[in-house]
């Protein structure tokens, strides 16, 4: 992890701020980068109905896809919050190489997708 890794984490920090997490209060910002340089922004999206909430990496991730990237073109993601298990699927999908996150102690790690959810499900 070099200091474009953690700017790119104080970035996630900092946008965390814009998400919409008015039931839990749990904000989430995500700061995926694309083999190009490009930077996509997402934050965690919730709604009265629960289950329909948007994680922040989702929609980083959503972002970037409608932005015509595809699976394989992103190098990083620095994330505020420990993914949850649907998110490590998203990573995997995506090949992105490395995931970058504050974990439950606070202190800032990084692993590979595969590292996050081994023996991941395929179709
Ligand atoms: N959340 C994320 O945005 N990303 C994760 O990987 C963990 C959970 C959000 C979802 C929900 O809006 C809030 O955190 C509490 O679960």
């Amino acid at each position: 992890m070099d200091d474009r890794d953690r700017e790119l984490y104080e970035q996630a920090v900092a946008i965390s701020t814009r998400a919409y997490a008015p039931y839990s209060n749990f904000h989430v910002g995500a700061v995926l980068r694309a083999r190009d340089g490009t930077i996509f922004e997402g934050v965690n999206v919730e709604n009265a109905a629960y289950p329909l909430g948007v994680c922040g990496e989702k929609s980083a991730y959503v972002a970037a896809v409608t932005a015509g990237y595809k699976p394989g073109d992103f190098d990083l993601i620095a994330i505020t919050a420990s993914p949850c298990g649907g998110c490590r699927q998203w990573h995997v999908e995506f090949g992105v190489d490395r995931v970058i996150y504050a974990n439950n102690e606070g202190e800032l790690v990084e692993h590979a997708p595969a590292e996050l959810l081994p023996d991941t499900f395929e179709l």
